[in-house]
């Protein structure tokens, strides 16, 4: 028992191992195979302890090693730029302003506050507003993880009973996207902050940049608020979805798309943590977010699974 112990103190330094090496573009680098030496000459870096990252990343099964040459393996290709299926930023995301929250969590248990804004002084929405590359990479990494996560959305839902559908908090519109490729008649509009949206480059697809706080456009028969939700506490969530209730015709259609912890087998309160500690919130049940949207005025109607994490709940207005 003790030992296990010992051990699970450290697990981290795995993770902070690969993510450096994401850092670096170690991954995109040994594409093909390449000595400690020919890589620290590439790259600018200190031979000896990159022989050390080297050595760690291959012991903990990231990179394959035949005498003294290094190459990504079957697990580390999906950690390199280009790779259709990168997880790269999504691997990043975690190691940078996350961890730093996470270091100073007890702020957020002993006050209730976000421990990100106490030490950054703005929320995290403006920290990546003020920083044009976090931004970027904050939505790549959405991009990358929503790529698989909604994979199916436009399966499960048919959103052909709807003239348009707008994407709100949209990110890199990975949502639209699919939708587009299997219902191309449907207009399709994303909605974000207007930076994210400078930078958002689908094809086919309206942008719009505003505030969901301010005021949503009146633009479609239906929106979508997918992992918007559980970013904000209860009074913030609910001016959010006054503002949709705002935007959208009689009869219209709201989707919520949320990780429901009384909906799914896994276990949500790390993750629940780590809402609180970046934004002060919280992964609620099913229940909470139907009270929340009927106290903005939306009728419950429908709800279906999307995945193993995500639940759909659907409104009418
Ligand atoms: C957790 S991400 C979810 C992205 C996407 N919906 C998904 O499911 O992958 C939250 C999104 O809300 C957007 N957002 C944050 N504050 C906003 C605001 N005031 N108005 C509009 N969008 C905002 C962010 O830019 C980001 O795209």
């Amino acid at each position: 028992m003790r030992d296990k112990l010992k051990s699970f103190f450290t697990e981290h330094w795995k993770y902070m191992a690969v993510s450096t090496a994401c850092k670096i573009n170690l991954f995109d680098h040994l594409q093909k195979a390449k000595t400690a030496k020919q890589l620290a000459t590439e790259l600018s870096l200190n031979e000896n302890n990159l022989l050390l990252l080297l050595d760690a990343l291959h012991n903990a099964d990231f990179l394959e090693k035949k005498s003294d040459l290094y190459k990504i393996n079957s697990f580390s290709e999906f950690l390199t730029e280009d790779n259709p299926e990168s997880l790269k930023y999504a691997c990043l995301n975690w190691s940078g302003e996350h961890l730093t929250a996470w270091q100073n969590l007890g702020f957020s248990i002993k006050t209730g506050k976000s421990s990100f804004e106490k030490i950054y002084n703005k929320p995290f929405f403006d920290f990546l507003n003020d920083n044009p590359e976090k931004l970027h990479a904050y939505h790549k990494a959405m991009y990358q993880y929503a790529k698989d996560d909604y994979k199916f959305l436009p399966d499960i839902i048919d959103f052909s009973i709807h003239k348009s559908v707008m994407d709100v908090g949209g990110s890199y519109g990975a949502i639209l996207e699919n939708i587009k490729a299997k219902y191309s008649n449907v207009e399709c509009v994303l909605f974000d902050l207007p930076k994210v949206i400078d930078k958002a480059t689908i094809p086919s697809i309206k942008k719009i940049g505003g505030s969901f706080f301010e005021k949503i456009p009146n633009q479609s028969q239906a929106i979508i608020l997918s992992r918007i939700l559980h970013d904000w506490n209860d009074k913030k969530a609910y001016l959010i979805l006054k503002n949709c209730f705002e935007a959208l015709p009689n009869n219209a259609t709201l989707y919520v798309i949320e990780n429901c912890s009384d909906k799914i087998k896994i276990d949500l309160s790390l993750l629940s943590l780590n809402m609180t500690a970046m934004c002060e919130s919280y992964e609620r049940t099913s229940t909470q977010y139907i009270s929340l949207c009927e106290n903005a005025g939306f009728q419950f109607h429908s709800e279906t699974k999307l995945n193993e994490l995500q639940t759909i709940l659907m409104f009418k207005k």
